[in-house]
């Protein structure tokens, strides 16, 4: 018995994911990457978090959002997906990247209202493609 709550029998269907590659204008090019460092401070908050049920966080190199660097992206089967930039690699779009994920996974329909968002993520949304199937 794994006595992990947050693995097991729930399949993670849910993904935070979370440029690694970003470069926030004026941003050194010999210092690590904006979107590597929210990344890691994205997945050190999850290790953390005693919510991680149904869903992971990842990293990938690029989502062609470069010239809005960080981007940070949802997404689920018969839900929305969601495309965000412009946002610093803060402690602050940290915590609400996971509320936000989790406010995700919590919707039944993935639809995630602008006035009900965390507030790193209330504006720069760069993308809310439609669902391919309905779930
Ligand atoms: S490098 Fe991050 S979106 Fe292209």
């Amino acid at each position: 018995m794994n006595p992990d709550p947050n693995v097991g029998s729930h399949r993670p269907l849910h993904r935070l994911i979370i440029c690694t590659t970003c470069r926030r204008e004026g941003s050194p090019v010999d210092a690590p990457s904006d979107g590597g460092r929210l990344h890691d401070k994205v997945q050190a908050l999850f290790a953390a978090s005693p919510d991680r049920r149904g869903f992971v966080v990842t990293g990938v190199e690029c989502m062609s959002g470069c010239n809005r660097s960080c981007t940070v992206a949802l997404a689920a089967p018969g839900k929305p997906s969601y495309l965000f930039g412009g946002l610093p690699p803060s402690d602050e779009t940290a915590v609400d990247s996971l509320a936000l994920a989790i406010q995700y996974r919590n919707s039944a329909d993935g639809d995630l209202a602008r006035r009900s968002r965390p507030s790193s993520f209330r504006r720069g949304i760069l993308a809310k493609i439609p669902a391919a199937f309905a779930s």
